[in-house]
């Protein structure tokens, strides 16, 4: 497949087939996303791949810390403390166009709660990744780490996988790393991976892009 059509099939998957994914396939791509760069080689990724009876008891203890009110905290701020324009509207389309997918309203409180739960349980995905940095790394292994993720998510594509990167899936890190046996390594994001669920209707739209010229300029 050629990238172009691999970065356009890549897409947030949010609904997955009860069918397990082969060791032999995820260690394929993360042999390969492995050649993913990273400023002076440092490769800063530390991956936890979960699945299995581990994988529901990690999922069953993020809601339970969830639904108790224990208030969502990531190793760093994934998101800005105060919107700004462009940014406040386009997520809040991203989330509009979820819930009307759905048909959800806008009132209905209850059916949000429970959709957002479901990225706790990465959307009953039979595999669950947790990526990690070293905290003595800075700023720049962020980039190195998005690079990483990346690859890894389109490397699925050409397997016939599907994912969602979550970062939901970092808010309570440190049951993710109690549970897995992880230390202080900073928690980056989690990341559903499976078989689409094709008939599933959250999966059935596609987010909307910037036109190139809106981003870009060109200096001749
Ligand atoms: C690092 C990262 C974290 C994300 N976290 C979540 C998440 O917690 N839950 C979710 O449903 N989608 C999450 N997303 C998916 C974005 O909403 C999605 O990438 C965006 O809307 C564009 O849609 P697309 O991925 O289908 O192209 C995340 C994406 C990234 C890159």
């Amino acid at each position: 497949m050629s990238i172009a059509k691999t970065l356009q099939e890549r897409k947030s998957t949010r609904a997955f087939l009860d069918k397990p994914v082969p060791r032999s396939v995820i260690e394929k791509i993360l042999k390969a996303a492995r050649h993913a760069p990273s400023g002076t080689n440092t490769q800063p990724w530390k991956v936890a791949v979960v699945s299995g009876e581990k994988r529901h008891a990690l999922s069953d203890k993020i809601v339970a810390a969830f639904q108790s009110g224990q208030p969502p905290q990531m190793d760093y701020h994934y998101y800005p403390q105060n919107w700004t324009e462009p940014y406040k509207t386009r997520r809040k389309e991203c989330g509009l166009q979820l819930y009307q997918t759905l048909g959800i309203t806008r009132e209905d409180k209850e059916r949000q709660k429970e959709q957002w739960l479901a990225n706790y349980r990465a959307f009953e995905a039979p595999v669950v990744l947790f990526f990690f940095m070293d905290p003595v790394l800075e700023k720049g292994s962020f980039v190195d780490m998005g690079m990483f993720v990346q690859s890894v998510m389109l490397m699925a594509v050409e397997e016939g996988l599907a994912t969602c990167p979550q970062a939901s899936l970092g808010e309570y890190p440190d049951i993710v790393r109690a549970a897995l046996g992880y230390q202080d390594e900073v928690l980056i994001c989690g990341m559903a991976l499976g078989y689409e669920d094709k008939e599933a209707v959250i999966n059935s739209y596609r987010t909307p892009r910037l036109d190139v010229e809106e981003f870009t300029r060109f200096f001749e």
